[in-house]
């Protein structure tokens, strides 16, 4: 049974994209089968995989609508474990035709599950990328995902952005999804030496409590110089800070929902991102937005 991840967060250039595909290459590294699933419009995760639209045939867009099946729009990377179903919108038009479907927030879920149960697909971890909204597109993640993982600024998150999405899986829980878990809140672009990123991720363990991921990802170019490369950075440069941290979120998240003893990375390498072991404070976060 595959674990779903949705990496979301309505906040736009937080590192949904980037955590996606860091997230899922370094899984992939450590020989778990992955299947990326971007369905965000603007296509970002497929062409960080080099992938060019003239190399999809078919994709999310087939699928939402109902006129291909999720097998036949599953594309290989160089990686041998991972896959990505791409998003193929490259029209206005399309986009809105996309969005309509994605109305039907359970299409996703339907065909997954159906798949999954008939033993069609096997993969260890399918990872959506969404779209910076809360959108159809991204429920359409949540109805079907098992956890949420949601990347912040290190230095400044918008708290009342992320409690609108706290509030939609609430919801999703008492609704459609009660299984839905938060998978973590991602600290990301932390800078060691700044006061502003000790602050961010010292609040973010106040707000947000145990759902803060022991893993920080820190701001690192090496990050944006392989996007340049259309690349995952540990495909570019395995010992950048930005690969061992992704190196070991995987390494997180295989703790956390497996009970394999995994030593992906050298953990000292990473010492200087981990977090200072602070308890919770508070579980809620006021939303100066509700009444
Ligand atoms: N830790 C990091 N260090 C350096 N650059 C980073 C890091 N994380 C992300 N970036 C860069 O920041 C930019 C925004 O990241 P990304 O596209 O992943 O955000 P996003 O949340 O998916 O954005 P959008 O909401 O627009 O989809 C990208 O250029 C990416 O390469
Ligand atoms: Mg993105």
């Amino acid at each position: 049974m595959p674990r779903i991840i949705a990496v979301a967060n309505p906040k736009g250039g937080v590192g949904k994209t980037t955590s996606a595909l860091n997230l899922g290459v370094s899984l992939a590294i450590a020989e778990k089968k992955v299947l990326l699933i971007d369905l965000d419009p603007n296509g970002a995760l497929s062409l960080g995989l080099g992938i060019r639209p003239e190399d999809i045939k078919t994709g999310i867009y087939e699928i939402m609508l109902g006129t291909a099946e999720i097998p036949e729009c599953i594309l290989r990377t160089e990686l041998s474990f991972l896959d990505i179903i791409p998003c193929n919108v490259f029209s206005h038009d399309r986009e809105i035709r996309l969005n309509t479907m994605a109305k039907n927030r359970s299409v996703l879920r339907r065909k997954l599950n159906d798949l999954i149960s008939k033993k069609k697909i096997f993969y260890d971890f399918i990872i959506f990328d969404t779209p910076p909204s809360l959108s159809d597109l991204t429920l359409v993640a949540l109805f079907a995902a098992h956890s949420v993982l949601i990347p912040l600024q290190c230095s400044y998150f918008a708290i009342n952005i992320v409690n609108r999405l706290l509030q939609v899986i609430k919801q999703l829980r008492e609704s459609v999804n009660p299984d839905l878990e938060i998978e973590g809140i991602l600290l990301n672009f932390y800078e060691k030496n700044t006061r502003a990123s000790h602050r961010g991720a010292r609040e973010a363990r106040q707000l947000f409590s145990e759902n803060v991921m022991q893993t920080i990802i820190p701001k690192n170019a090496a990050i944006g110089y392989a996007a340049f490369e259309k690349k995952a950075v540990a495909m570019v440069d395995i010992s950048a800070p930005g690969s061992l941290a992704y190196l070991a979120l995987a390494e997180e998240i295989l703790r956390k929902n497996t009970t394999e003893n995994l030593d992906l990375i050298d953990e000292s390498a990473v010492e200087d991102n981990a977090l200072p072991d602070q308890r919770p404070v508070l579980n809620q976060v006021p939303d100066p937005d509700l009444p």
